[in-house]
């Protein structure tokens, strides 16, 4: 007696968006009216595959509780720490008493407002019965650089093969964790769970998304992501 795997989102919001600036940290940024973790939350809700949520914020936050999402008694929260894998890894370890090794979690940047449900239940279903899991990615479609470190293009680097990871990224809970654990052991930094898993010599599946799943970086991205929202309808 298994019982089916369950699926836990987990979203880290727990950053100082540094290169974004301003004073309300980005993740609260409004985006037509509502804060940007409402908006990464909503496909991950709105969605009947996730059982559970986790919320990783940074220590001392106090815009959380003001989100109607603070409400939901599918989600909770957790502290994240310093760096964006220690973020989830505390998520991870929030879920301890809950989670089996074989469910799955679906990881996801509080800065990508802009997921829709369609790529999200893609990911889903392109992953179902997976052995290692995978991650939205897109082709990267334009002609790549390598400059001289003077400002000059020094040669054309191959672009085929070369893809764009974005989130959310989905593997079992078991796997997420130890291949997590050992590079934070190791010191090793990741950017995203693919490639903490890919140090484990696994090769996660690449589930192609929307180039529009943007994550927000620099202030510029704000009125890129309205411009998103606004023109898929949602508001
Ligand atoms: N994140 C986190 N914990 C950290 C660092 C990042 O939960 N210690 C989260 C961010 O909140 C964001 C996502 O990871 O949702 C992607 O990270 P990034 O875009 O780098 O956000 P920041 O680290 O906040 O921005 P910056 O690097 O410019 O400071
Ligand atoms: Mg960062």
């Amino acid at each position: 007696m298994s019982g089916r795997a369950r699926r836990w989102a987990v979203v880290v919001a727990a950053g100082r968006g540094e290169r974004f600036g301003g004073s309300t940290p980005k993740q609260y940024t409004p985006l037509l009216g509502r804060p940007a973790l409402s908006w990464s939350l909503a496909a991950l809700l709105a969605s009947p595959a996730v059982d559970g949520v986790v919320v990783a914020l940074a220590p001392g936050d106090r815009r959380w509780k003001r989100l109607p999402e603070s409400r939901d008694p599918r989600v909770r929260t957790c502290v994240g720490g310093d760096r964006r894998e220690a973020s989830v890894a505390r998520a991870l370890a929030a879920l301890a008493l809950l989670a089996r090794d074989g469910d799955w979690v679906i990881v996801h940047d509080a800065a990508r407002p802009c997921l829709r449900r369609e790529d999200l239940a893609a990911l889903i279903s392109a992953t179902r019965g997976d052995p290692v899991g995978g991650l939205l990615a897109v082709p990267v479609p334009d002609t790549l650089k390598v400059d001289d470190g003077r400002g000059r293009s020094a040669r054309t680097a191959e672009r085929v093969g070369l893809w764009r990871a974005l989130t959310p990224q989905i593997f079992r809970y078991g796997l997420l964790r130890r291949a997590l654990a050992l590079c934070i052991e190791r010191e090793r930094a990741v950017t995203d769970e693919a490639s903490a898993v890919e140090a484990l010599g696994l090769r996660p599946r690449l589930v192609p998304g929307r180039a529009d799943n943007i994550k927000l970086t620099t202030l510029a991205d704000r009125d890129l992501a309205e411009a998103i929202l606004r023109a898929g309808g949602r508001k």
